[in-house]
């Protein structure tokens, strides 16, 4: 009969053990410590044994009754307390802050790309684009820049390298907009009025005003009898509409190849309004962009006829635009993507 207890004793903690859950452990007690369970069995049955066994055995199965019921309790606590982690773990406390939404923005450039297109497109410009990685052709040649012209030391330029590069197909990242002048006129014929936006490249040192990458927008109108004063008329409109209505604006000679006559433009400047500080160099104006009348020979590459057609042509840097507005003093952090500079905008 002991030996019963004993084995009881060892199966039931065992059994204890491997209990993980509230309803295996109700199950467990039942088992063992139930009104029908083992153990109240053999106390039962203790009165059918000589006095001498039941003393003995009695005592054996009284302390391991004890002994059950303690286990019991001390499970019974560690099962609830992980029941409380787990259920602590899923929790949602909503009373805690939320994620902050973090908003985007369009980069400074883009913001004024965005603005100057639209000024133009209300004037009945259609918007265009053209490719980065450039044919020395349009980059140069066809814009009245043969190879040994030295209007080309202009543009630092960076080359493409090619295996199989050949003499007339060379290719280059553009160094400007203006090729795209000479892409829309081979495909279509006037009155043409095109805006060009996009980036250009130039093999430079980078500093405070110079980036070997950077935004221009060309601009080109070609119809019959387009004259200077349309150009200086579109021109005008457009300072005054991107700069403020009060703006003045400078109309100089300048040269490049592809226009004749060129000119410079200027706007009186935003700081000193023409007194002269150190924004404009003390002149009191600012350079914004280089124009000019298309220049016949560009024209006649493209079989518009100049004795026909006239048109106007212009290209500005985007960058020193909101340079001036809001008093950046260095290009290179336009493009070094420091969030403390760009969520200002
Ligand atoms: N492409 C010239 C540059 O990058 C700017 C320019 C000057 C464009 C005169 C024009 C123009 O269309 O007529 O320096």
């Amino acid at each position: 009969m002991l030996n019963q207890v004993e084995e009881l004793a060892s199966k039931a903690f065992d059994e204890l053990d491997r209990v993980s859950d509230v309803n295996a452990l109700e199950a467990w007690r039942i088992r063992y410590l139930g009104r029908k369970g083992t153990l109240i069995r053999i106390l039962r049955s203790l009165l059918t044994l000589p006095p001498e066994e039941r003393r003995v055995v009695g005592a054996r199965a009284n302390e391991l009754k004890k002994a059950l019921e303690t286990s019991l309790a001390a499970k019974k606590a560690d099962l609830e307390q992980s029941a409380v982690i787990s259920l602590q773990r899923e929790s949602l406390d909503v009373t805690l802050p939320g994620h902050p939404v973090l908003l985007g923005r369009l980069h400074p450039t883009t913001q004024v790309l965005e603005e100057i297109c639209d000024i133009f497109k209300s004037m009945g410009f259609q918007i265009v684009e053209g490719p980065e990685v450039e044919w020395e052709y349009y980059n140069f040649e066809a814009l009245n820049m043969p190879a040994d012209h030295p209007a080309r030391d202009m543009f630092a330029t960076l080359w493409v390298d090619f295996e199989t590069e050949s003499a007339d197909k060379t290719m280059l990242l553009r160094t400007h907009t203006s090729p795209v002048q000479i892409r829309v006129m081979e495909k279509s014929r006037p009155p043409i009025r095109v805006i060009a936006p996009g980036r250009v490249f130039r093999y430079e040192a980078t500093d405070a005003t110079h980036e070997w990458m950077f935004y221009q927008v060309e601009g080109l109108a070609v119809d019959k009898n387009i004259t200077l004063a349309d150009l200086k008329g579109t021109l005008f409109e457009f300072t005054r509409r991107l700069f403020g209505s009060d703006r003045k604006c400078r109309f100089r000679c300048d040269y490049f190849p592809f226009v004749e006559p060129g000119v410079e433009v200027a706007i009186d400047c935003l700081a000193c309004r023409g007194a002269g500080c150190r924004l404009c160099g003390n002149s009191g104006w600012i350079e914004i962009l280089g124009a000019g009348m298309v220049h016949p020979e560009v024209l006649r590459r493209v079989d518009i006829d100049p004795d026909i057609y006239s048109g106007f042509a212009f290209g500005m840097g985007v960058e020193r635009i909101p340079m001036l507005r809001y008093g950046i003093d260095d290009i290179r952090l336009f493009y070094s993507n420091d969030l403390r500079f760009l969520t200002q905008f």
